[in-house]
């Protein structure tokens, strides 16, 4: 009985110490704070060469996710984010002018963009922000993403390498400066779906990025963060990004004076967040009920309440 729990035991041992997947969550997971189911279906997908996209609001940590998958997997890996200018030119690649005229079209006449590049190399390919780029640049990805080759004029085909994979986020919520994703990228694409975290969570992700010990400040930072979400007045909330920065404008172990935290608070939320058009109340007003409520419920000496 005893000799089979250790054989059990050894060989779970092995297999977590052999398994590179499982290396590859953990050094995600050293970076990326819960996400746990998310990060494993990511690896389940990259493990098959299936191109992943993560989509969520701002900043629910898409492009902390794909930077924190790509440095894991350790492959060579190049990042593009989407604007108006990322046309399939440059992502695909061009030939050089001067170039071209002495020795004409060629593999060495050819400088390579970085979606080329990644194929060539066997690497990641990290586009950002999916949707900022125009359509027609999507689809010079999409042969890339199922067949795994791109076609380039009067080279032919270029056949990607087996590491090659694909990683992009997007935002749907976001609508000025974006284009729609053609049905068919859809279609080849890996969904991971993330939305904003937990209290618990947030003040873990704000630590992390701050390294800041000061509990007071962070739990205050993260909860005002909370109140906004899925606040009955608000359209549109504020992110963890906000709790950070507001963390930011303080130094460690502080006095939290009611003024300047509102203050500070404003100028980190009053833009991130919108009310809806059914209330009457400005963001401002809104930031201001939510502190003074929040301070009510803390007993603690470093918080000094605004005198009524
Ligand atoms: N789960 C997490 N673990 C660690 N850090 C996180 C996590 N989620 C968010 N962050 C941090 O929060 C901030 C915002 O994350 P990120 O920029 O990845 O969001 P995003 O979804 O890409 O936002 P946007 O849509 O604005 O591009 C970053 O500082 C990031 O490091
Ligand atoms: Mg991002």
């Amino acid at each position: 009985m005893i000799r089979v729990l250790i054989l059990e035991v050894l060989h779970y041992l092995m297999s977590v110490t052999t398994n590179p997947s499982s290396d590859v969550f953990d050094k995600v997971s050293k970076m990326i704070v819960g996400r746990t189911k998310e990060i494993q279906l990511m690896i389940r997908a990259v493990k098959k060469g299936l191109p992943i996209i993560i989509e969520g609001p701002v900043g629910t940590g898409k492009t902390e996710m794909a930077n924190a998958l790509s440095q894991s997997l350790e492959l060579p890996f190049v990042r593009v984010d989407g604007d108006d200018s990322l046309t399939s030119i440059k992502l695909k690649g061009w030939y050089d002018p001067p170039l071209v005229l002495e020795k004409g079209f060629s593999r060495e006449t050819f400088i390579p963009g970085p979606l080329t590049q990644a194929m060539e190399e066997g690497g990641i390919f990290f586009y950002n922000e999916v949707n900022r780029a125009p359509s027609e640049t999507i689809n010079a990805v999409l042969t890339a993403l199922d067949e795994r080759l791109i076609t380039i004029p009067q080279l032919g085909e270029i056949v990607a390498k087996e590491n090659f994979l694909t990683i992009f986020t997007y935002n749907p919520q976001d609508t000025v400066a974006t284009n729609p994703l053609p049905k068919a990228f859809y279609d080849r694409c890996i969904w991971i779906h993330v939305s904003h975290q937990s209290l618990d969570e947030m003040i873990e992700i704000t630590k992390l990025r701050t390294n800041y010990e000061d509990n007071l400040l962070t739990e205050i930072s993260c909860a005002i963060v909370q109140a906004t979400l899925n606040h009955p007045e608000l359209e549109i909330s504020s992110t963890v990004r906000g709790a950070i920065q507001l963390v930011e404008l303080f130094k460690e172990g502080e006095k939290i004076k009611e003024e300047e935290l509102l203050e500070r608070a404003i100028a980190v939320h009053s833009r991130k967040i919108r009310c809806k058009t059914t209330t009457k109340k400005t963001e401002i007003q809104i930031i201001e009920e939510i502190i003074s409520k929040m301070l009510a419920n803390y007993e603690d000496e470093r918080i000094i309440r605004k005198k009524e």
